[in-house]
């Protein structure tokens, strides 16, 4: 079967396509027809791991290192990328009774990847469901990651009908499904990507649009409640004016500064930082599919393309080409 491989760090070029074996599913396993991946942030970061400086990593160095065990220090580890599928269910195992040969599903890998492959074999106890009808393939895989760290990340984050909410990093994976859940618990939010995904924005529910180049939302005459800060880059210092009394600055990418302002801010002030982690659960993933299921959560323009084309897919993305999501298709 065709599958997409890489041996070597580095970029988009040294993703070949290769022919590897068929996996055979174990008792508690589904095999996968996969129609189709997602190309996100962890498929770019993995793909090149080993070359991200400190400074464009935007986890404190402890993270890094702990991404580096998982992948690898100087060759990736993980021969296929991929965290993101979905397709229909070729055969199941003796002990799964979940789902059956024919369902058409969607999952999340989170680091363990392999996504990028004609077939797939899959655990039926990590985040894998029958996929809601009212999406297509292409639109499912690109529906996993964000909604579930979106649901983690989120949780015991308090949220009043009316509260306005400013996310950097509204367009991404993360950010655009954050948006859509706090905006399904009744905020008003302002989301903060690049110009050419502000209709995206818009179209997802955003009531207002601002870009980040020259720091532009720091100018914005609005106060918020709540600001999701998807890769760590505002400043506290600076965007504590445009929080209101008792706001939240919540990180979910954060380096030492971040971490000192939490704790600061857990004893002085009226303005708190919060930095967290989301698991990844089944649990938040199932959330996510319900949010889904109920129309709370949508994707929009997908760049399409086939699993072939993968080397100019990575690099249209990396060069932020894309107004929404990107997607693999395989046949
Ligand atoms: N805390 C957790 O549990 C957790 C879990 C998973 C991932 N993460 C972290 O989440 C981040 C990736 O999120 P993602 O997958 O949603 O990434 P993504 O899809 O690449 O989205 C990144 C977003 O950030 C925006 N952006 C780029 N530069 C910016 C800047 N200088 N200021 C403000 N916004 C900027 C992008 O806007 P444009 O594309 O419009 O330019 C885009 O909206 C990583 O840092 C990762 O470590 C955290």
């Amino acid at each position: 079967m065709k599958a997409i491989v890489y041996e070597e760090y580095g970029p988009p070029e040294v993703l070949k396509i290769r022919n590897i074996d068929k996996p055979v599913p174990g008792l508690h396993q589904i095999l996968v027809k996969v129609k189709a991946a997602s190309v996100n942030f962890g498929d770019l970061r993995a793909r090149n791991f080993k070359n991200i400086s400190a400074k464009n990593f935007h986890m404190h160095s402890l993270f890094k290192f702990i991404a580096l065990m998982m992948f690898g220090f100087s060759k990736p580890k993980k021969r296929v990328l991929g965290s993101e599928f979905s397709g229909v269910v070729e055969s199941v195992g003796s002990e799964v009774s979940s789902v059956k040969p024919g369902d058409h599903v969607f999952g999340y890998l989170s680091a363990n990847m392999g996504a990028y492959q004609e077939y797939l074999c899959v655990d039926d106890k990590i985040c894998v469901a029958v996929k809601p009808p009212v999406l297509s393939f292409e639109e499912a895989a690109v529906l996993t990651y964000g909604p579930v760290m979106a649901v983690g990340v989120l949780k015991n984050i308090k949220i009043n009908p009316g509260d306005n909410v400013l996310i950097l990093g509204a367009s991404g994976f993360i950010g655009s499904a954050a948006l859509q859940i706090l905006k399904s618990r009744g905020a008003k939010v302002t989301g903060v990507c690049s110009k050419n995904k502000f209709d995206y924005v818009m179209n997802l529910g955003a009531e207002n649009v601002i870009e980040y180049k020259n720091g532009d939302y720091l100018n914005s005459s609005l106060k918020y409640n709540l600001i999701v800060d998807i890769l760590g880059k505002g400043d506290f210092t600076k965007c504590r004016n445009l929080l209101k009394p008792g706001g939240v600055h919540l990180f979910i990418s954060f380096k030492t500064a971040a971490l000192f302002n939490m704790i600061k801010t857990r004893f002085f002030g009226n303005k708190k930082v919060i930095c967290k982690i989301a698991i990844g659960s089944r649990d938040d993933f199932l959330e996510a599919v319900q949010l889904i299921e109920n129309g709370k959560i949508r994707t929009g323009n997908l760049s399409l393309f086939p699993a072939d084309d993968v080397v100019d897919a990575h690099r249209f993305a990396e060069a932020g080409k894309n107004t929404g999501p990107v997607v693999l298709t395989f046949d």
